[in-house]
This record gives structure tokens, sequence and C-alpha cells, in this order.
């Protein structure tokens, strides 16, 4: 964690890694910012996959093995597990540890025939899954558009090493945020309430308690631009002032108005993303969205 807190902020954009925003405190936000009347994301998502989940079901047949790649509290996993029939197990990989011990107990007490074996680990490389039917179908479960989250290198790699780890007849179902006007897409990532904020700055708040820094958290404020041309929201920590930081050591130097970036959540069109999906071994096999178009959940299969 210190190697690549100090490599981002060497750069000249610095940056800091995004995965380390979903520590305990950071993943209890993002569950708090999935019910901002403002982030439309999973409201929508939730709707299409609830939809979709009869039509999704009858595609995916009996018996599946389900494996979510960043599960946090497993919410959105219960419309599928309620459609799914049969469902041979239930494979939350998360690097929260602290999420998925919590989530267990209250999915199984409501899922008490299901078989959970939880995961700690980052999805990128997908760590091995757990001992189960290897004769049961895999289902890959990849919502929230977390695919807008990462780079192109790395959407590579996850569609590689889903495709690998879910087998020749595996399938994905993939939430996808689509593009849309910049008058939507800022407010639901800059909240009138500030959770976004909190959010956005609890990533400096982790680096003070667990690298030792002396970040000032007053004197960095949270951004959310839109970047037309890579179509995507990027989050931003803007310096409020000429400042100095340490961390392990090592000093770093901000000027007023300069900023770390901190994460891109990238919005698609589907025409473009089949190009990308095909690179990596996938294809679409059903579209569903809804009807203001915000949202989309693809059920891929391999090509
Ligand atoms: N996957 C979420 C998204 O791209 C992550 C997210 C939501 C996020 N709000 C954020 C990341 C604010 C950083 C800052 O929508």
């Amino acid at each position: 964690m210190l190697d690549d807190v100090l490599e981002g902020l060497a750069g000249r954009q610095k940056t800091l890694p995004s995965r380390l925003l979903y520590d305990a405190r950071g993943s209890d936000l993002f569950e708090d910012i999935t019910a901002l009347p403002e982030y439309y994301p999973t409201r929508t998502e939730t709707a299409i996959l609830t939809a979709a989940a009869p039509d999704l079901s009858r595609r995916i047949g009996e018996g599946a093995v389900l494996v979510e790649y960043g599960a946090g509290a497993s919410v959105k996993t219960r419309i599928l597990l309620d459609a799914l029939e049969a469902l041979a197990g239930y494979v939350p990989i998360d690097v929260s540890e602290d999420m998925l011990a919590k989530t267990k107990p209250l999915l199984q007490q409501d899922y008490p025939e299901l078989p959970i074996h939880p995961v700690v680990g980052n999805f990128l490389v997908p760590p091995p899954l757990p001992d189960i039917d290897p004769r049961a179908r895999r289902v890959g479960f990849f919502p929230g558009s977390t695919i807008g989250n990462l780079d192109d290198a790395d959407i590579e790699t996850f569609l590689a090493g889903a495709a690998e780890e879910l087998g020749p007849d595996g399938l994905l179902v993939l939430g996808v945020d689509l593009k849309k006007s910049p008058d939507i897409l800022i407010p639901a990532y800059d909240d009138a309430q500030g959770v976004t904020a909190d959010f956005n700055r609890n990533l400096l708040v982790r680096i003070n308690r667990e690298l030792g820094a002396d970040f000032d958290l007053d004197a960095f404020r949270h951004e959310a631009r839109w970047n037309e041309a890579d179509s995507r929201m990027e989050m931003h920590l803007v310096s409020l002032a000429d400042q100095s930081v340490t961390i392990g050591g090592k000093r770093f130097d901000f000027a007023a108005g300069e900023t770390i970036h901190t994460e891109n959540s990238r919005k698609f069109d589907l025409d473009e993303l089949d190009a990308v999906l095909a690179a990596g071994a996938w294809s679409r096999e059903a579209t569903y969205t809804d009807p203001g178009q915000l949202f989309s959940v693809l059920l891929l299969g391999r090509a």
C-alpha cells in the first residue's frame, strides 16, 4: 500500500489507487451514496435487474454458481438470489474482509439453504474459487458499472480472467452505466449532502491512519469533473493551499489548486463497448435497460 501511494503521488498528475477507497468506513459511505437521490445508478440498475430477473433466470437455468466481483453488502445480489433456481453456491469476492464478514450471516439468514463462500481479494486478480461442484455452470455478476472504474488494460485483464475462471459455458451479468448529460452526471458524483465528498476524502483519512501520513483533511476539497474526450467522470481532491504532506518519510508538495486524481467512472456507448467485450472473449446475449436509457444490464456469453 505504501509503495502504491508513494508512486501515485510522485507523478506529474498526482493519483491515489481507487481500491483504497473501500476500507470499512469507505464501504459504509459507499452504501450511503447508493441511496442518495442524485445517485441514479443503483436505483436504476436495481429496477432493471428486477424486471430482467425472470428472463435472466430462464437463460441461466438451474443449479448455477453465482460469483460476484466486488460484492460489497450484496444488496443487488438478492434480486438474483431470489430469481435463480436451485443455486449451487454464491461466491462474494471483495477487498473488504469486514464487509464480507458482516454480510454473510445476514444473507445466510434469508437464504438458509444457499452455500456461501466469501473470498477476500481483488477481483482483478481473480482469487481461486472455493471448492464447488465443477459441473455447475458459473455465472459472474459484476454490477454497479464497476467496469467503468477500470482502465482499458484492467478491463481486458478482468474480462480475460473472468472468462478463464467462469469456463466455456460461463455467463457474466454486467452492469454498465451509459453516456448521458453532465447535468445528470455531476450531481451524481457531487451530492448536496456531501456524502461523496466524505467518501473521497476518506482516502486521506485512511492514509493518515494506516501509513502515518499528515494530510490536513480540511485543506482538500472534493471535485467531480466530466471529461468529455474520455467519456468519464473524474474524481479529484483539490489542494486548497500551497502545502506539503509527509508520508513514509517522503515529502510531497502541493500547489494551491493542484489535484490528486482518485477515481474515474467511465460512461459507455454500447456499440463501443461491444468491441472491448469481443477483445475479452465475451459477447452480448441479452441487453436490458430502463426507459430513460440511463443504465444497462447485459448478459454476456463467451464469444
Ligand atoms: N462504481 C461507482 C461509480 O463509478 C463508484 C463511485 C461512485 C465513486 N461514486 C464515487 C468513486 C465517488 C469515487 C468517488 O459510480
